[in-house]
């Protein structure tokens, strides 16, 4: 049979194409879906979109290896505790989880299961995070102002991006502030802000239509500036990166919080 996969988000924009890519694929069942839109809508023969209210007694009926969440922060949470209670193994790319949210988060998984979090499933993007961070720490010492434009659709529920929130934590370790301690995120500016400092890093969130992911770290010094963009083209990119996820953390023993680093630099190992 396979990996047995549970998709929570199953309606939605990202959980449609995990569900389609979970079905297609030749290692991997699809087992349950959960949304509450479209419930008892097929997903595939025999299988309908189920209520996240039922969810303890299908994980018990059906017993998934992996649980796969793309719903939103509050909801991620919940089902999160539901599936470490049935040490169901964890893919969540749920984004916008406060620090609280997070705690209970790293809380409910610790001694329980492996679960690979992560604001975004593209590989492009993880070798980005690279990127950004090497570009940071080479022009540290040469006072480069560093700023992040993201760009996504009109009906994304969260801003900054997890993405470029990421971002600006890699830089941010390499950013310098005179007498020591973190710079300032400011989001955005408005009115009379006076001059930038080089303590702080803006980060700056457009909502237009249906652009699918666009993110740009500037890297601006005295008559020059650096670009590092990515761009994803379709939602495709991150359903791969989440299949690619769900096969390694099904072969994870140990509990405790992933990144798509962490896989990503076994995978390259070999
Ligand atoms: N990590 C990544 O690579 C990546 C990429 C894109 C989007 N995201 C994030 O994934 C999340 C979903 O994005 P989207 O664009 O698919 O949103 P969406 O609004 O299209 O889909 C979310 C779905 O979750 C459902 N839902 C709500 N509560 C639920 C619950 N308790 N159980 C099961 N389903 C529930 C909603 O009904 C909806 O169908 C967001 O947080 C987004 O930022 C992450």
């Amino acid at each position: 049979m396979g990996i047995k996969v549970a998709v929570a988000g199953a309606k939605g924009r990202m959980g449609t194409q995990v569900v389609r890519g979970v079905l297609e694929h030749k290692r991997m069942a699809l087992v349950a879906g959960f949304d509450p839109r479209g419930v008892g809508e097929e997903l595939a023969p025999g299988l309908k979109i189920a209520s996240p209210a039922h969810m303890e007694e299908i994980f018990k009926a059906v017993t998934p290896d992996v649980f796969v969440d793309f719903t939103n922060a509050a909801a991620a949470v919940e089902n999160i505790k539901i599936a470490t209670r049935h040490k169901v193994k964890l893919v969540v790319g749920t984004t916008g989880f406060s620090a609280q949210q997070f705690a209970e988060i790293e809380d409910a998984v610790k001694g329980k299961v492996p679960a690979l979090i992560s604001p975004n499933f593209s590989i492009g993007v993880n070798v980005f995070w690279r990127l950004v961070a090497e570009a940071a720490q080479q022009l540290r010492a040469y006072q480069y102002h560093m700023e992040i434009i993201e760009m996504h659709h009109a009906l994304k529920k969260d801003a900054p991006s997890g993405t470029a929130v990421k971002a600006a934590e890699l830089i941010a370790q390499y950013t310098g502030v005179e007498g020591g301690g973190r710079p300032a995120f400011v989001y955005g500016r408005k009115g009379i802000t006076g001059e930038r400092t080089d303590a702080e890093i803006g980060i700056h969130a457009v909502r237009a239509g249906d652009i699918v992911g666009e993110h740009t770290v500037l890297y601006v010094g005295k008559g020059e500036r650096l670009e590092i963009i990515h761009r994803a083209q379709s939602r495709e990119a991150f359903a791969q990166g989440a299949l690619k996820a769900i096969e390694w953390i099904s072969m994870k023993e140990r509990s405790g919080i992933y990144s798509m680093d962490d896989m990503m630099k076994e995978l390259e190992q070999g």
